[in-house]
C-alpha cells in the first residue's frame, strides 16, 4: 500500500475505497454484458434462422410441388419483417434457383447457381444455413438462407442503460454506506484524536471524549477516558508528594544537587535561596564556580570528594563552609552518589545539601554551656575544701595573734598569713560565684537605680580618658537580683571595658526592656521566652575574635599579660547571671569594640526579704550556754569549739551525725544550740537537725558550710527561719552568729 495511501486521513481512504469498488463493480459488469453478448449472441442467431427457414420450407412447401414461383417469392419476401435476414434462396427439385429474396437490393444474397451443401456455415459475420424442403419423404427442392449478425456497437445505447442503472444503484449503495461508516467510524475516531490531541496541547486533564455507541469505538472511547482519569490521578499525586517534598525541603532548608560529570556542570534545585542565602546561589552551573563559593580552606576537600564519589562510586558526605556575599559563613552540609548510565561511565553525582549552620551554632552553644557547667562543679569542689582549710589557716593565725604579745616578732609574718588567707578566700568567694554556690540575698531591684548608684564609683573606675554614657530606659520593669552580686556583674564589665580602651573610648551602659518571643528561643535553646530586663554594657575598644568569645567565660582564661587579670571577672559575672536565672552574652568584632548584654527575668511577685543572715552588730559575743558542733573537718571542728570555749561556752563536739546523737543522748543537761556542718558523710546536717530537735523541742540550729548547694538552701537561697553560717569563717563572726541565734531563741522563747 502506497504511503501517500496510508497517511490519508480514514475518510479519505474510505471514499477512495467505495469510489475504487464502484469503478471495478462496473467495469466488471461492463466485461460481463460483452462477454455474455458474445458468447450467446451466434446461438441465437442459429435457432433463430433455423426456426424462420423450417417456417419458410413450410409455406413453401406448396408452391414447390404446385411450381408456383411467385407464391414461393411472395412467402420469402414476408422476411422483410426480419432485418437480420440479409436473403433466402429457393431452389427447385432440379437444383435450380426457384424464388429468391434479399434484403437489400443489389446486396448480398446467395444467387449461386447450385445450392450451399446441407448445415450451416458460419463467415464474414453472416451466417448461412442450407436445407432440404421435403413433402412425405419426397425431396421438393432446397432452401437457403442468410443471416446478418449484428455489430456489437449496435447493442450498445441498449448495455449502456443497463451499466447506467448499474451505477445509479451502485452509487446510491455508495453513498449510503458511506454515510454509514462516517457516522459510526470515522466521526468517532475524528472525535477521539481530537480530544487526545486537546489533552496533549492544554495539557488539561478534566478533558474527556464524547461515547456515542457502545461498539467497539465506544469501548476504545471508554479506554481512552479511564486513562485520562488515570492519568490525572497520577499527576495529582505526582504533584502533591512533589510538593511535599519542595515544602520539606524548604522548611529544613534543603536543596537538591546534581553534578553531570562528563559535562562538567552542576544544577541546584531553586532552593539555593535557601541553603546560599539571598545572594549566594551559584552563579553559573560549572563545577570550577560552584567551587569558588566555597571557603578557601574547605574548597580542596569538598573537591576530592566530590570527584571520589564521581570515580569510585562512595558516598560524598562533605561538611564544609561557604562565604555569602555578606561575607557571613554559613556550613553546608552536602550528601550525595553517584549514579551510572548505561553505558557503565559515570553519568552524575546527585543527592542533597542542607544548611547546618544554625544547628552548629546551637551545638557550640550546649558544648560551650557543658563546658561552663562542669568547670563550675569542678570550681566549687576546690572551693568547698578550700573553705575548710582556710577557715583553719584564718582562725589559728586569729588564735596565734591574740597569743603572742604585741612586740613579738611572729606576728609580722602571722598578719602576712592572714592577709594571703584572706585573699585566698576573697578568690575562692569568687570560684563560688561562678559556681553558682554563692549564699545570695536576692531582692526585687530596680537596674537604673543600680546604675545610678554605681555612676560616680564607675567614672573614678575607669579614667578620664574614657566618657560614661548612661541611658536608663524610664518605666523599666523590676529584677530579681542580689544587688550586691549585681554591682559586681557592673563594675567586672566596666573594669574590662576600660582594659580594652588603653587610649580612650565611650563606655555606654544601657537599660531597657525586652521580650523573647518563640522565635528567638528556636534559635537560643537555653532561653526561656519570657520578659526580661536588659543591662548593655557597651565599648568602643579592641575587640575580641570569635575564638577569644568563646572562651571568655572560663574561670581563669585571660588575655591580659600576668599580674594583670585573673581571667575570673567573666566567670564571677556569668556565674550570678545564670544564678538569678539570667543571660549574658557577648557581641564583639576585633577593632569594632564589645557588647555585653545581661538579660534578667522580669521580676512579677514580691519576694521576702528571705537572705536573712545579715549580719548584725553585736556588742558581745561572750556566753555561758551549751553548744553541740558537729564537723566532719577536724581543723574547723577543733576551731569552733576552741573559739566557742574561749568565750565561755560549754562546747560539746561530735565528727558525724551518728556520733552527735550519741553525745546528744549522753548529756543530761541543758543543750541550746547545735552548730552543725550541712555536708557530712552519712547522716546530713539536716537530718541531724531534725532528729536532735524531735527530741530536744528548745534546741536551735547553725548551720555551717562552705557550699551553697544543699538540704537547707535552694539555688543558693537559704530556707526561711534558717540560721546559717559560710565558710570561711572568722573566728569573730562565728562567736557573733552563735550569740544572735541563741539571743533570738530567748526574745521568742
Ligand atoms: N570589653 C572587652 N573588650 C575586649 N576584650 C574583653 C572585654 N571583656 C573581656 N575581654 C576579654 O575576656 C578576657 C576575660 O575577661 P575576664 O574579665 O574574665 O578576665 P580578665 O579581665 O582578664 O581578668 P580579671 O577580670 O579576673 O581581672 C579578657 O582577658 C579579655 O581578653
Ligand atoms: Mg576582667
Amino acid at each position: 500500500m502506497s504511503r501517500a495511501f496510508r497517511d490519508r486521513p480514514i475518510r479519505h481512504k474510505v471514499n477512495l475505497l467505495i469510489v475504487a469498488a464502484s469503478v471495478i463493480a462496473l467495469i466488471i459488469a461492463g466485461i460481463g454484458v460483452v462477454v455474455y453478448d458474445l458468447t450467446t449472441l451466434q446461438p441465437r442467431a442459429l435457432r433463430d434462422l433455423v426456426a424462420q427457414a423450417a417456417l419458410i420450407r413450410i409455406n413453401t412447401t406448396a408452391a414447390l410441388a404446385f411450381q408456383d414461383q411467385r407464391a414461393a417469392t411472395e412467402n420469402l419476401a414476408t422476411l422483410k419483417a426480419k432485418r437480420e435476414i440479409a436473403s433466402a434462396t429457393l431452389y427447385g427439385p432440379d437444383g435450380r434457383i426457384f424464388a429468391t429474396y434479399a434484403r437489400a437490393r443489389g446486396g448480398p444474397g446467395i444467387h449461386n447457381a447450385a445450392h450451399p451443401p446441407a448445415g450451416h456455415t458460419y463467415q464474414n459475420n453472416r451466417l448461412t444455413i442450407s436445407e432440404p424442403v421435403q413433402n412425405e419423404g419426397q425431396q421438393l427442392g432446397w432452401l437457403a438462407m442468410e443471416y446478418n449478425l449484428p455489430p456489437l456497437w449496435s447493442r450498445l445505447p441498449q448495455y449502456g442503460i443497463i451499466v447506467g442503472v448499474v451505477f445509479l444503484a451502485l452509487s446510491t449503495v455508495s453513498l449510503l454506506l458511506w454515510r454509514l461508516l462516517e457516522s459510526s467510524i470515522t466521526d468517532p475516531l475524528a472525535r477521539l484524536a481530537e480530544a487526545s490531541k486537546a489533552v496533549a496541547q492544554s495539557k488539561d486533564r478534566q478533558v474527556r471524549a464524547v461515547k456515542r455507541a457502545d461498539d467497539e469505538i465506544g469501548h476504545l472511547t471508554d479506554a481512552f477516558n479511564e486513562m485520562l482519569s488515570t492519568l490525572q490521578a497520577r499527576e495529582t499525586d505526582l504533584r502533591e508528594s512533589t510538593g511535599q517534598l519542595l515544602a520539606a525541603m524548604t522548611v529544613a532548608r534543603m536543596g537538591s544537587w546534581a553534578w553531570e560529570v562528563p559535562r562538567g556542570t552542576i544544577s541546584w534545585s531553586g532552593r539555593e535561596v535557601q541553603v546560599f542565602g539571598e545572594k549566594g546561589k551559584p552563579a553559573d552551573a560549572t563545577l570550577a564556580s560552584f567551587l569558588e563559593l566555597i571557603h578557601p580552606t574547605d574548597r580542596s576537600v569538598v573537591e576530592q570528594g566530590l570527584w571520589r564519589a564521581a570515580e569510585t562510586g562512595q558516598r560524598c558526605e562533605l561538611d564544609f563552609r561557604v562565604l555569602d556575599p555578606d561575607g557571613h559563613v554559613r556550613w553546608l552540609a552536602m550528601r550525595g552518589q553517584r549514579t551510572q548510565d548505561d553505558g557503565n561511565q559515570p553519568a552524575k553525582v546527585l543527592g542533597l545539601v542542607m544548611d547546618t549552620t544554625d544547628r552548629r551554632r546551637l551545638e557550640e552553644q550546649l558544648l560551650q554551656s557543658q563546658k561552663l557547667e562542669a568547670i563550675g562543679r569542678l570550681a566549687g569542689g576546690v572551693a568547698h575544701d578550700f573553705n575548710n582549710l582556710l577557715t583553719g589557716i584564718l582562725g589559728y593565725a586569729n588564735f596565734a595573734l591574740k597569743s603572742l604579745p604585741e612586740n613579738h616578732a611572729a606576728r609580722v609574718d602571722i598578719v602576712e598569713i592572714e592577709r594571703a588567707g584572706t585573699r585566698a578566700a576573697a578568690l575562692t568567694g569568687q570560684l563560688l560565684a561562678y559556681a553558682r554556690r554563692q549564699m545570695i540575698a536576692p531582692k526585687i531591684v530596680s537596674l537604673n537605680e543600680l546604675v545610678g548608684n554605681l555612676e560616680s564609683l564607675l567614672r573614678r573606675l575607669i579614667g578620664e580618658d574614657v566618657d560614661l554614657e548612661t541611658r536608663c530606659s524610664r518605666d523599666l520593669w523590676r529584677a530579681q537580683i542580689d544587688p550586691g552580686q549585681f554591682e559586681q556583674v557592673i563594675i567586672n564589665l566596666a573594669v574590662n571595658a576600660r582594659d580594652a580602651m588603653p587610649e580612650g573610648g565611650r563606655l555606654t551602659v544601657e537599660t531597657s526592656n525586652c521580650t523573647l518571643d518563640d522565635s528567638y528561643v528556636r534559635q537560643h535553646p537555653e532561653v526561656v521566652a519570657a520578659d526580661y530586663v536588659m543591662m548593655a554594657v557597651a565599648d568602643t575598644g579592641i575587640g575580641m575574635d570569635t575564638a577569644t568569645q568563646i572562651r571568655i567565660f572560663e574561670p581563669f582564661f585571660t588575655t591580659k599579660e600576668q599580674g594583670k587579670g585573673t581571667g575570673l571577672g567573666l566567670a564571677v559575672c556569668y556565674g550570678i547571671v545564670k544564678q538569678a536565672g539570667g543571660h549574658l552574652w557577648v557581641y564583639s568584632e576585633p577593632r569594632r569594640g564589645t557588647t555585653f548584654k545581661v538579660l534578667l527575668p522580669r521580676a512579677t511577685e514580691d519576694l521576702a526579704d528571705a537572705a536573712a543572715a545579715r549580719p548584725v552588730d553585736h556588742p558581745s559575743s561572750q556566753g555561758h550556754e551549751t553548744v553541740l558542733i558537729v564537723e566532719d573537718e577536724q581543723v574547723v571542728r577543733r576551731l569552733a569549739v576552741r573559739a566557742l570555749t574561749e568565750q565561755g561556752y560549754n562546747v560539746l563536739e561530735a565528727e558525724d551525725g551518728l556520733a552527735a546523737l550519741e553525745v546528744a543522748q549522753g548529756h543530761s543537761g541543758e543543750l541550746q544550740l547545735l552548730v552543725t556542718d550541712v555536708v557530712m558523710p552519712g547522716m546530713n546536717g539536716k537530718e541531724l537537725a531534725d532528729r536532735l530537735v524531735a527530741e530536744r523541742p528548745e534546741l536551735r540550729v547553725l548551720y555551717i558550710s562552705g557550699y551553697a548547694e544543699h538540704a537547707v538552701v535552694r539555688h543558693g537561697v537559704l530556707e526561711e527561719g534558717i540560721a546559717f553560717l559560710s565558710k570561711p569563717f572568722d573566728l569573730a563572726e562565728l562567736g557573733r552568729t552563735v550569740r544572735e541565734v541563741l539571743d533570738k531563741m530567748q526574745a521568742t522563747g
